[in-house]
């Protein structure tokens, strides 16, 4: 069996802070024993790699992509295998994108439609949510198939009404079924229907600009579906985890019920907690590049969200990434805020704009592993396989520089996408080694990977207990 030692590092889980050498066997890890004791000293191994000075930290788990996503005419611009190896570029070595079912169709053609696209294409290891667009008994009925193959959280939304909006109704009989079977249902809170009349009446006054985008999408109608598909929860006695919240309003009712004591759970991006409409407001139509839902906020709203991942009110970040190039792509909406594909790039850089909020003191470093690594892993089935560096986990890990300086570019990114939404962005800190099951994908800031590493992870249960 093949064995690489790291070692000299400091190694950070989301529980300790330890000086340690780590042995991996065969793809996982194997033992650590404290820098310089005997233990350690008597390791033998084909590969030594030396962190002296350097972080050694799990692999990224980025619960939240869109690779290849289908949205308003187009297709998210990353492939499988682009946008996989721009993962292990930035240090994330697991990631779970949403497949779809077709309206119409069954929740296994949308499966079987996603097992076709990534299989063989990635270069570090991926799993499957499921987005329900068509609740119906027929799909009801196949939730339970899919959380026993490994599929076990469901999105569904309250906005894009006539795409992927299902009613209170669907939504409830959804959570209902979670309950009894042991899915989790995510739920991507904004009240479309009332968005669309205010589209609508945006566009009659003239307002086409990408920064309408932003007025038209209210944190109000964020924090009231927010409200309700969390009462919804409560009625079937079902945990619920809101995706990409960006309105304090937001932020508010998930406190609001974990004080309750209700199993409700909360993800933020980067974007939200970097960004703001002021990136939205950009002239000469650049504001395009920011047009995600939910949409940037006024800066008010950061600090928010940075106290919701200190209080745990907030327990995830994922990036969302769902990129659509800026020339031929987010240009469908030249003349209409509301015909331009809704997402933006950053699976590349997520682990380090959290590393960069570690330097700015927004969280602790075992919060950065924590939020980035470890709970998503928990919530989504994973751990310990994933998100921590313990005995027995998948040799997933990160030799990480916490001194070296970056500044974020396009030209320099490996994401498939034509700008970056952090251009000119310093950050300190920067991924240097990655081994996917042991296996070098980064060495030294080499791409040494290859598509189809990469393997597909069924999931066990969401273990919500935080
Ligand atoms: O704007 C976004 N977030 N695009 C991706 C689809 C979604 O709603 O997550
Ligand atoms: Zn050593
Ligand atoms: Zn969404
Ligand atoms: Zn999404």
């Amino acid at each position: 069996m093949s064995r690489t030692v790291i070692h000299g590092g400091l190694v950070i889980t989301a529980s300790d802070e330890i000086h340690a050498d780590v042995l991996v066997e065969g793809g996982r890890v194997a033992a650590l024993a404290a820098h310089g004791t005997d233990a350690a000293a008597g390791w033998t191994a084909e590969r030594r790699i030396d962190a002296t000075g350097k972080y050694v930290i799990p692999g990224g788990v980025d619960a939240h992509t869109h690779m290849e996503m289908p949205f308003g005419g187009t297709l998210a611009s990353d492939t499988f295998e682009t946008g996989s190896r721009a993962a292990a570029w930035g240090g994330t070595t697991t990631f779970v994108d949403f497949a779809i079912q077709p309206r119409g169709g069954s929740l296994r053609e949308g499966l079987d439609t996603w097992h076709a696209k990534a299989d063989g294409q990635c270069a570090v290891d991926y799993a499957f949510h499921m987005i329900m667009s068509d609740v119906n008994e027929s799909s009801l009925r196949e939730m339970d198939k899919l959380v026993s193959l490994g599929i076990s959280s469901f999105k569904l939304f309250t906005a894009y009404p006539g795409v992927f909006l299902s009613d209170d109704g669907q939504i409830l009989r959804a959570m209902q079924r979670a309950a009894s079977n042991g899915g989790l249902v995510m739920t991507h809170a904004e009240n479309g229907l009332a968005i669309d009349v205010l589209v609508e009446q945006a566009l009659a006054r003239g307002e086409r600009d990408p920064r309408y985008h932003g007025e038209v999408r209210k944190a109000l109608l964020e924090a009231e579906a927010t409200h309700r598909v969390i009462r919804l929860s409560q009625v079937a006695g079902a945990p619920v985890y809101v995706v990409h919240v960006s309105a304090r309003e937001a932020v508010a009712e998930l406190a609001r019920a974990r004080d309750e004591g209700l199993p409700v759970f909360g993800e933020t991006c980067p974007q939200y907690l970097f960004l703001s409409t002021d990136n939205l407001a950009e002239p000469d139509f650049e504001g395009a590049k920011y047009v995600c839902s939910t949409p940037l906020r006024p800066k008010d709203h950061q600090e928010a969200l940075w106290r919701g991942l200190r209080t745990n009110d907030l327990q995830v970040v994922s990036t969302d990434h769902c990129p659509f190039c800026f020339k031929g792509q987010k240009e469908l909406g030249r003349d209409d805020f509301s015909k331009i594909p809704n997402g933006m790039p950053g699976v590349e850089n997520r682990m380090d704009l959290l590393h960069q909020a570690v330097v700015d003191g927004h969280i602790s470093r075992r919060r950065w592993i924590e939020i980035a690594c470890a709970t998503p892993a928990r919530m989504f089935g994973l751990y310990p396989k994933k998100g921590t560096i313990t005995p027995g986990a998948d040799a997933d890990i990160v030799v990480y520089d916490p001194h070296a300086e970056q500044v974020i570019s396009a030209e320099t990114h490996h994401m498939n996408v034509d700008y970056s939404a952090y251009e000119g962005k310093r950050v300190t800190g920067r991924v240097e080694t990655v081994l996917s099951r042991g296996v070098p994908v980064i060495e030294e800031r080499t791409y040494v990977g290859h598509a189809g590493h990469g393997a597909y992870v069924p999931r066990g249960i969401c273990q919500y207990t935080n």
